[in-house]
Order: C-alpha cells, then structure tokens, then sequence
C-alpha cells in the first residue's frame, strides 16, 4: 500500500469533511452548528486537528444513547474527534439476538451520525470469543463453526460495506500462556488457527473496499508473556502476508496501566518496525490509561497517567506507517474501566482514564497526547 493512497485515504476522509461542510452548511439551519463543527474536527483545535497534521487520524469509542441523548458527549465527539467506533453495538451478541435475525439499528444510528457529520466509522468486531449471542453453541464441529463464522461475518460487513472504513476483523485470538500461544476460543477449537485467514477472506468478499486488521492487547507491556504475545503476534501476520490473506493492519488497543506498567520504548519501537516491515499499518484501537493502582490525589494520578501516554505515542508516532490513535471513550464520565470490579478502583474513586475529565475539560493526558500529536514523524 503505498503512502500516497493510505494519505488519500485520509486526505479524502478531511475532502469527505469538507464536502460534508458543504451539506452541513446547507444543512445548518436543520442540523444545527454541530455539523460545521464537526467537519471542521480535522481542522479546528481538538485532537483529530493535532492527528491531522501528519495526515493521521484520532478517533474514540462511542455508544449510540450517548450522541442522541447527551449533548456534552456529542459536542465533545464533534470537537475533538474525526473517527468514530462502535463500543459494542457492532458485536455479535447485540446485533443477531436469535439465529440469522439481525438488528442493526444501533451501528446504523452511529453510521447515520458518522455521515452527518463528515466523520469516518470503524468496525468492532467481528470474530472474537466474547460478546457472542447466548443462542451459538460453545462447541462447534468444523463444518458448522465455518459456516456460523462466515454467514455473521458476510452478514455484518455486507451491511456496512461503504460506510465503514475498517475492520477489526479478528480480535484477541493470542494467549502466552498457550502451549501454541492461541486462546482456545470456540472458533479455535472448531477450526485450529485457520479460522483467522478464514474471517479476513469472508471479510474481504462482503466489503472489498474496508481495510481489515487484526486486533489485539497489552502489545505495549514488557513482561516475559507480552513478549510472547508479540513473537505470535508477527507470527500470525507473517503468514497471513505470506498466503496473501487480505490483511491491511494491526490493531494495537492501548488499555495501558499507570504506575504497573514494564514499558520498554525500544522494544515497543522494534515490534512496530517489525510490524510495518510486512507492510502493514498500525492504528492504536482502545487507548486508555488504567489509574486503579494510583494513590488517590487527583492531580498525581492525572501527571502519571499523561507521562505513561506521553511515552507510549510518542514511540508510536515515530513510526512512520502508524496512522492513528483512538481512545476507548473520550471524558471519565465513560470509562468501561469502572464497570468492572476487576478494573475499577479498590477505593471506588471513578478512574482518570482519558483525555477528558466527566465535565468534558482537557486534562493533562490531552495535552500530552496533542504533544504527541505535534512531535510525530510524518506517515511514509
Ligand atoms: O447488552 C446490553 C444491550 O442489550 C443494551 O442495549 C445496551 C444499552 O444498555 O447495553 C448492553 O450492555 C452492555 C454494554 O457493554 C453496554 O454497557 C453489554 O452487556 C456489555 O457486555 C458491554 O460490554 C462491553 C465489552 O467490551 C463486551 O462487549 C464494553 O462496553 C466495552 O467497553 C468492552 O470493550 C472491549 C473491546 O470490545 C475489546 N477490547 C477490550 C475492551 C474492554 O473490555
């Protein structure tokens, strides 16, 4: 893929902003300012405009009810943001609640908000072992676990076709502590690790024209299992390359942990070189910064969750075939992270875990990944 189509990619999505300004100009008087708004994120002060500097992107995970019925979270989306990315609302257990009934109106409340406003859309995701409907048996025979993959897959990217710009095809298919570094999730089991090169061909047959990558966590972490997790991760996509399996990017999530984090800029940096040498792109998918092991004052934990950023991007953006950064939300008010008692706080405080505090203000973490924005090497 050569630079000048990747950079048009992105130079048609600011061109798709600017001919969405057109409408939205037109559309004004019946959609509101937002709509100026947002087609000018790519230009204006938020962080899609530091992204756009080096012809990246910044986006952030959304959920539809947020953009119809909060208005600060829509303004914010509009201001900072010029992707956009389902945080569930495209994953299976959502969309097909009973065998072949598929209900695709909230990834196409988000499509509808994406096109108003000139902003991209992404795909999350389509074959993983979490978020599956509580109809799919969790033991499959080959035949039948290719046929189930490949109908959702075909059904869902068919869908969207047009409207989403990539996919997160496969999502989290590794585990270290495997004798094979694969999790046995229900498609492994069934299918072994073909099931991977099996999902990007349905993909790639449903929406030619989306950009398919494989997903996965903690690629950023220095521990003995993360190393692991790297070599199978170059592994995997080496052979995908190798068998021209349609294959565009790897998506590195980014849920990083502040104050119990290993991180090994060169090791990172070398994994990302290693990466683009198979010539592939690499987006940052989920960023947020976990704060849970943090002592509580407020502004210790907001310095130490913006220094651990600060250091991750800017190896990131140093490499020239990295073409964005998106955070799993956007202000504290949305945190997955205190969903769970296995992330949130043991002393209960709502975490600090993105650019924007629950009152939509910038915090540091927004400045340093702007910094960050501003320091990147430009995209090859
Ligand atoms: O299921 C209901 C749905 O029927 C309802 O319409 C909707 C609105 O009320 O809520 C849905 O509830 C939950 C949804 O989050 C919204 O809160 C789902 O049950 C729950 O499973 C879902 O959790 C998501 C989780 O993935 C599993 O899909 C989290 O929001 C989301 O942050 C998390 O994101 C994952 C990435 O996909 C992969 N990487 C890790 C990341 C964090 O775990």
């Amino acid at each position: 893929m050569t630079s000048h189509r990747r950079a048009g990619w992105t130079r048609r999505s600011v061109a798709a902003r600017a001919a969405a300004l057109g409408t939205a100009a037109l559309g004004t008087a019946v959609l509101g300012a937002a709509s100026c708004r947002s087609a000018l994120a790519a230009q204006g002060s938020g962080l899609a405009s530091h992204a756009a500097r080096t012809g990246r992107l910044f986006g952030t995970a959304v959920r539809s009810p947020d953009l119809t019925y909060n208005a600060g979270t829509r303004d914010e989306v509009l201001r900072e943001a010029s992707l956009l990315v389902p945080e569930y609302e495209m994953k299976w257990e959502i969309l097909a609640k009973s065998p072949g009934s598929y209900d695709f109106g909230g990834g196409d409340r988000l499509a509808a908000f994406a096109e108003r406003h000139g902003l991209d859309l992404r795909g999350h995701t389509l074959v993983w072992h979490l978020a599956l409907p509580s109809w799919l048996p969790r033991q499959l025979d080959a035949r039948e676990a290719k046929r189930l993959m490949e109908e959702h897959v075909t059904a869902v990217a068919s869908h969207y076709a047009g409207r989403v710009q990539s996919w997160d095809v496969v999502n989290e298919a590794i585990d270290p502590q495997a004798s094979d570094g694969m999790r046995t999730s229900l498609w492994m089991q069934a299918l072994g690790p073909d099931y991977i090169p099996l999902a990007f061909a349905a993909a790639a047959r449903a929406d030619p024209k989306a950009k398919l990558y494989y997903n996965d966590y903690d690629l950023e972490c220095d521990t003995p299992d993360q190393d692991v997790r790297r070599a199978k991760t170059l592994e995997i996509l080496t052979k995908l390359r190798r068998d021209g399996v349609p294959i565009h990017g790897l998506g590195i999530q980014g849920h990083l942990q502040a104050g119990r984090w290993p991180y090994d800029a060169g090791k990172f940096a070398r994994f990302l070189r290693a990466v683009s040498a198979l010539d592939l792109d690499i987006l940052i998918t989920e960023m947020d910064v976990s704060d849970r092991l943090l002592p509580a004052p407020e502004a210790e934990r907001d310095a130490t969750v913006a220094g651990l950023a600060g250091d991750v991007l800017r190896t990131f953006l140093a490499e020239p075939r990295a073409t964005g950064v998106l955070t799993w939300g956007l202000s504290d008010r949305q945190t997955w992270l205190n969903d769970l008692p296995t992330h949130r706080r043991t002393d209960n405080l709502p975490q600090r875990a993105l650019p924007l505090d629950r009152n939509g203000r910038p915090k540091p973490l927004w400045t340093a990944m702007a910094q960050a924005f501003d320091a990147a090497t430009p995209m090859r």
